[in-house]
């Protein structure tokens, strides 16, 4: 049996771009995954070019795999993700012993890329974007436990100025319609309760439906709703430009989407947000989160910021701060700008002095994480439905699930409620989790074991 490592840096959709990784190679050559790169036969990096830091553990990882290969020539390591795209052959010039460099789209050609590095003993490399191509050439996923993610759109046509993603993983391009649907469906069957829609700028979604018209997002959420089983839908990340009507809609009439959203603003500054390029301004985001408030009473809606964009003054910062505050953000990331190559922001003078963006990214940090600490404190007392997803691993009694705002809850229950909604009530709140005590089993609910029980 063939033995294949993968480590994965960066965001979500890498996280999903591996376990698929692992599929295609599962159902082409039988590899199974394994824990430590010494046992394998296969190393795959899939890499995250979105800030410096994420680019240098690539060449920092890649070093530490180096003796593995002096040691076993027949060993291949693949580098694949956002640095293997925005580099190409250049990465093997930096790291000659990577044996296949691929993209985002070209991962379902891994099969190929190691048999033709096995049979002519040359490296192989093609970073270029077939677009849906990768999509039709995946086996069906399988479910891990009882959430999953479905990609349902890639890439991103939004060129923020400082964003290196519409470089590495190309333009928008959405998945048809009904192969959303039956990905869903597959999952449901398989136990899958909660499914998050991924994408780069999932409410760009424009899926093609068998009668020749479009779908957008929207209407995708309400059909997903329909599908038996499925108790949850969250999506992420969306572009607040694209946030229209009819999703806001979505979010008062879907009981299934969850009351949170992911709605990046960047930053509260008008003069920012235009040298971003985002194409709104402060105002107008408050005025859809307003909307979506009234849509969806109690909302929790996070972002992510960015520290220190060339240009940046004290005012140009307290407008952020001030933003937070008539948001109150629930937990979010924030980072320090940093130059990406061959980004505009590049090209402007990275003028922000360091001790000034680590003075702000630490206030801002502190007032989210109050924000948050505080949305905690108010579910105290609460009854909250939760998706048990595993033990916890503090004790082996104790299990663990997700609310619907995406906070961890520990509770004590049998093992066989893993997988389940439950209802539970919120004890405590600590700084990173919470805990509680389940009220209602949802199979509480069905005749079929009240009748068993009676
Ligand atoms: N649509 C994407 C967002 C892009 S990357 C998604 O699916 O999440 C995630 C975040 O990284 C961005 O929202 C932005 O806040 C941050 N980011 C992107 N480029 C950056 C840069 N050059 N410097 C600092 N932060 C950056
Ligand atoms: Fe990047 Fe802006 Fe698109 S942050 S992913 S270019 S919406």
């Amino acid at each position: 049996m063939q033995k294949l490592y993968i480590k994965t840096f960066g965001c979500q959709m890498n996280e999903y771009d591996s376990a698929r990784m692992a599929e295609v190679l599962g159902a082409s050559h039988g590899f199974v995954r394994v824990e430590a790169p010494e046992d394998a036969d296969v190393l795959l990096l899939n890499t995250c070019s979105i800030r410096e830091k994420a680019e240098d553990k690539v060449y920092t990882q890649l070093g530490f795999w180096r003796p593995l290969k002096q040691a076993r020539p027949e060993l291949i390591i693949g580098v694949g993700g956002c640095v293997a795209s925005q580099e190409g052959e250049a990465l093997r010039r930096r790291a000659p012993f990577v044996d296949v460099v691929f993209g985002p789209q070209t991962l379902h050609r891994l099969p190929d890329m190691i048999d033709a590095v096995r049979a002519s003993r040359r490296p192989q490399v093609d970073v270029s974007f077939p677009e849906i191509e990768k999509f039709d050439n995946l086996p069906a996923p399988r479910a891990e436990g009882p959430s999953a993610f479905v990609t349902i759109m890639e890439g991103c046509d939004k060129y923020c100025t400082f964003c290196v993603v519409p470089f590495t993983r190309g333009r928008e391009v959405s998945r048809p319609f009904d192969d959303v649907v039956a990905e869903v469906e597959g999952l449901a069957a398989q136990g899958v309760r909660e499914v998050t829609l991924l994408g780069q700028n999932v409410n760009a979604y424009r899926g093609e439906m068998d009668d020749g018209t479009e779908s957008d997002l929207a209407l995708l959420l309400h059909r997903l709703a329909l599908v038996p089983g499925i108790a949850r839908l969250r999506y992420t990340t969306s572009h607040p430009n694209e946030f229209g009507d009819s999703l806001i809609a979505a979010h008062r009439d879907i009981p299934q989407l969850v009351p949170h959203l992911h709605l990046p603003v960047q930053s509260g500054s008008d003069y920012i947000l235009k040298l971003m390029h985002r194409k709104h301004t402060a105002a107008e985001y408050l005025d859809k989160v307003r909307r979506l408030q009234a849509a969806r009473p109690g909302i929790s809606i996070s972002s992510d910021f960015i520290i220190g964009f060339p240009g940046e003054s004290d005012a140009d910062f307290e407008a952020t701060m001030a933003l937070i505050e008539a948001v109150q953000f629930d937990q979010s990331f924030s980072f320090k700008f940093s130059p990406r190559p061959g980004t505009p922001a590049a090209e402007l003078p990275d003028d922000v002095p360091e001790h000034v963006k680590d003075a702000r990214l630490a206030r801002l940090q502190a007032r989210i994480n109050e924000l948050a600490a505080a949305r905690s404190r108010a579910l105290v007392g609460t009854v909250q439905d939760v998706l048990v997803t595993g033990a916890s691993r503090r004790s082996a009694r104790q299990l663990t699930g997700k609310t619907a705002c995406n906070r961890s809850v520990n509770f004590d229950a049998p093992e066989r409620l893993i997988g389940q909604m439950v209802k539970v009530e919120i004890t405590e709140a600590l700084s990173n989790s919470l805990r509680g005590r389940v009220v209602l089993v949802d199979d509480d609910l069905d005749p079929a074991a009240l009748r068993r029980r009676a």
